[in-house]
């Protein structure tokens, strides 16, 4: 369960000074404890910070590691790179997109997967490949994204 924003919000502005050059340590903090920039943390950083909310928004853009939209307690990123297009990659896109009810880029309604596609992860070898959360999958088939499946969603109803 993720914490409540409010006191979080707190003690990660309290880790850094209220100057501009804390901007990007407190938008990091706060992607990592809400999986998320939502626009209140934003403002509140930008409030702390003095850092204008157009230049907060266009760092927050700029970085693919920043989220100004709720993701899912789970990532699935699916490698689109050439090699992995090759060993068939577009229909592990399509199957997990038919199975979760999400385009690629999307986050699913109950907040518990977020499906995206990636250009190379700098596995070709592995082709095609398939990040869950930190978790590299090399050669992935339909029964390995079957097991995947089924250890997240077993991963989610064990949580407290
Ligand atoms: S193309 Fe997929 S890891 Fe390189």
């Amino acid at each position: 369960m993720k914490p409540a924003i409010d006191i979080d919000l707190d003690e990660i502005m309290e880790r850094y000074p209220g100057r501009p050059e804390s901007l990007i340590f407190l938008m990091q903090d706060v992607q990592a404890a809400f999986s998320y920039i939502s626009p209140e943390a934003l403002t509140l950083v930008c409030d702390y910070t003095g850092v204008p909310m157009s230049q907060a928004y266009a760092v927050a853009t700029f970085y693919q590691s920043f989220s100004l939209e709720p993701r899912g307690e789970h990532e699935i990123k699916v490698c689109l790179g050439t090699a992995c297009h090759l060993k068939g990659s577009q229909r592990i896109v399509d199957e997990l997109s038919r199975r979760l009810g999400v385009d690629a880029g999307q986050t699913t309604e109950d907040l518990k997967y977020t499906l995206e596609t990636v250009n190379c992860l700098g596995a070709c070898a592995l082709a095609p490949v398939v990040v869950a959360d930190e978790d590299y999958l090399a050669n992935v088939t339909a029964k390995k994204l079957n097991k995947l499946l089924k250890e997240l969603s077993q991963d989610i109803e064990e949580r407290p």
